[in-house]
């Protein structure tokens, strides 16, 4: 990219389980400018038709690609289920990374045999995750489990204590009775789970696709400069209050501001002025 046309990264989730991806890429050491965008009105994405999924994440992405964004990566599982080349075709050039592809194959490198992948209901329904595997591997037997209640905990802040041991209990005992030993997280927000998923098999392995998107990523940015860490600005379709009490407790000590976005019809309408 020209100095002319700085690089700039636009991701987007339906809450606030992409930020687990921008703690990954953060953690893969691409700093770029970031636009992250919650769109919190609408959560949970996981039980809606999925024809409104792909129009939220298509009308998300033209928001972020008017905004300067010159990457983007589709945080969220079900949108990169259902809206990955839809988003692609429209976005020709720039880069557009879903995280479904890079999911399947960092569980392929590791598991050849059965895997388990926990995700939104719609994830599941889509079949993404399955058509990924065997695309790789067509003996690998895939397990597709829908979670439609760990969304809203995550959503609520609410990753320890009963409700959510109680929860990954379940969730865990179903896949030990499938007989996997690796799990695929197939949502952004599960791995803010992690530890009570841990707890309740610790025989199993969990890959969390944000992990491999993020290296991805990391291999189409020319400018991962080793300077200080760009602010990340978060925009939220709902409560600015509330996502910064919940960004606070989930992006690891790093910086960030947030900001409200409306929609309007069937646009999304960032707020004017954000800086690049
Ligand atoms: N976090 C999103 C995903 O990765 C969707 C969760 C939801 O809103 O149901 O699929």
């Amino acid at each position: 990219m020209s100095a002319a046309n700085p690089e700039m990264l636009g991701v987007f989730d339906s809450g606030v389980g992409g930020l687990s991806v921008l703690n990954s890429i953060a953690a893969a050491g691409v700093n770029l400018p970031t636009l992250y965008v919650a769109d919190q009105a609408n959560v949970p994405y996981g039980g809606r038709p999925l024809d409104q999924i792909r129009n939220y994440a298509a009308a998300i992405c033209r928001a972020l690609v008017r905004a300067g964004c010159t990457h983007i990566v589709m945080a969220c599982n079900i949108s990169s289920a259902v809206a990955y080349e839809i988003v692609r075709a429209e976005h020709r050039n720039l880069i557009v990374i879903g995280v479904i592809e890079p999911g399947a194959a960092a569980a392929a490198r590791l598991e050849t045999n059965r895997v388990a992948v926990l995700a939104t209901k719609g994830t599941v329904e889509s079949q993404a995750y399955r058509q990924a595997f065997h695309r790789i591997d067509p003996g690998i037997e895939v397990g597709e489990l829908a979670c439609p209640e760990l969304v809203p905990l995550v959503e609520a802040g609410v990753t320890t204590g009963e409700e959510a041991v109680v929860a990954a209990r379940m969730r865990m005992a179903q896949v030990q009775s499938y007989g996997a030993r690796t799990v695929v997280l197939g949502c952004t927000h599960y791995p803010f789970l992690l530890p009570v998923l841990r707890a309740a098999a610790p025989e199993v392995r969990f890959v969390d696709p944000a992990e491999a998107t993020a290296q991805l990523l990391r291999s189409y940015v020319s400018l991962n400069n080793g300077g200080p860490q760009h602010v990340r600005r978060l925009i939220t379709t709902g409560s600015r209050h509330t996502l910064q009490k919940q960004a606070a407790a989930m992006m690891n000590g790093t910086d960030f501001t947030v900001a409200e976005a409306v929609w309007k019809g069937d646009e999304l309408l960032l707020p004017v002025g954000l800086p690049t």
